[in-house]
């Protein structure tokens, strides 16, 4: 990617994201980048809460881009326990684009010390302070996550960021988010901004259960998941049914190297052959 060519784009509570000619894709929602990352990811882990009963926590935050999720997740974190431990792992293709924001000081909406450990992060792929040890990883996450699980590290909290799934499928096949699952502790929790039937499908296929993350203004509900479906928002009925249609069949990519144009032929194929519910059928009947 040449990230020359990242656009800065403000977004509607005042904070700016970027546009990606590669991706055809904003990084954040137009309604707000920075409530996004708050009410999207950090909020559905419910990292506030468990900030209050422990001395350290784990976090993965897939798809760093900017940092906006980790940024979000230290500051609710140290706002009512300013001396938890936080070990944040990151993992991101593109480096310049965490640079671009550093650079553009995109990162100082969030309050000190926050702007400069992730600016440090940025540059030096680590942290390591009294209260936040981080390590970032650059690559494809298909191959960095394989290092992620190589260290044994278990989140409390997990942020699943990529582009949407038409435009990133790679990130969102049932045999990359198994991998992801691996890295969830028995009591963690994920948390994604998509709602897409074949998201949710491939996390169950992953060994989670899947609940909706609650909608931010005019948006649609995200989801969150975890492995015991314990204290999860149960999915609406009209959720469940669209799990039974051929939206939901989900993304494979067998190997883990194949490119976004054969996975969404993959699964184009299989929704050709397949026997479930159309999904203009499902939509007829709840959307009148
Ligand atoms: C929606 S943006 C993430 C926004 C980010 N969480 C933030 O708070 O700024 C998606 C990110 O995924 C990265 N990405 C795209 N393909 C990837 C891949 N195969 N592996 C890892 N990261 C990838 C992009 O460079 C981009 O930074």
């Amino acid at each position: 990617m040449n990230t020359d060519e990242l656009v800065v784009k403000l977004t509607e509570d005042g904070s700016f994201t970027f546009f990606s000619p590669e991706f055809q894709e904003n990084f954040h929602s137009h309604s707000g980048a920075k409530q996004e990352a708050e009410q999207k990811f950090v909020l559905p882990c419910g990292l506030e809460q468990l900030a209050q009963q422990k001395n350290s926590l784990q976090i993965l935050d897939i798809c760093y881009g900017l940092g906006y999720n980790s940024a979000a997740a230290l500051a609710t974190i140290w706002k009512v326990n300013p001396h938890i431990q936080i070990q944040l792992i990151a993992l991101e293709l593109e480096p310049r684009v965490c640079q671009k924001a550093r650079a553009s000081q995109l990162l100082e909406l969030w309050e000190p010390p926050i702007p400069q450990l992730l600016a440090t992060l940025a540059v030096n792929q680590e942290v390591k302070e009294s209260h936040l040890q981080a390590k970032l990883f650059w690559g494809d996450g298909r191959v960095t996550i394989k290092q992620v699980i190589g260290l044994n590290f278990q989140a409390d909290a997990i942020f699943l960021d990529p582009f949407s799934p038409p435009k990133c499928p790679q990130l969102w096949t049932v045999e990359f988010l198994s991998l992801v699952a691996i890295c969830l502790k028995p009591t963690g929790i994920l948390a994604t901004y998509s709602c897409a039937a074949a998201v949710r499908v491939a996390l169950q296929l992953a060994g989670l259960t899947v609940g909706a993350s609650k909608s931010v203004g005019r948006r649609s509900p995200g989801t969150v998941a975890n492995k015991t479906g314990a204290d999860l928002p149960p999915l609406s009925l009209q959720e469940r049914e669209h799990l039974q249609t051929r939206a939901a069949i989900p993304y494979r990519d067998p190997m883990l190297k194949d490119s976004p144009e054969i996975i969404l032929r993959r699964r184009q194929n299989s929704q050709l052959a397949s026997l479930l519910e159309p999904t203009k059928a499902w939509k007829k009947r709840w959307c009148k």
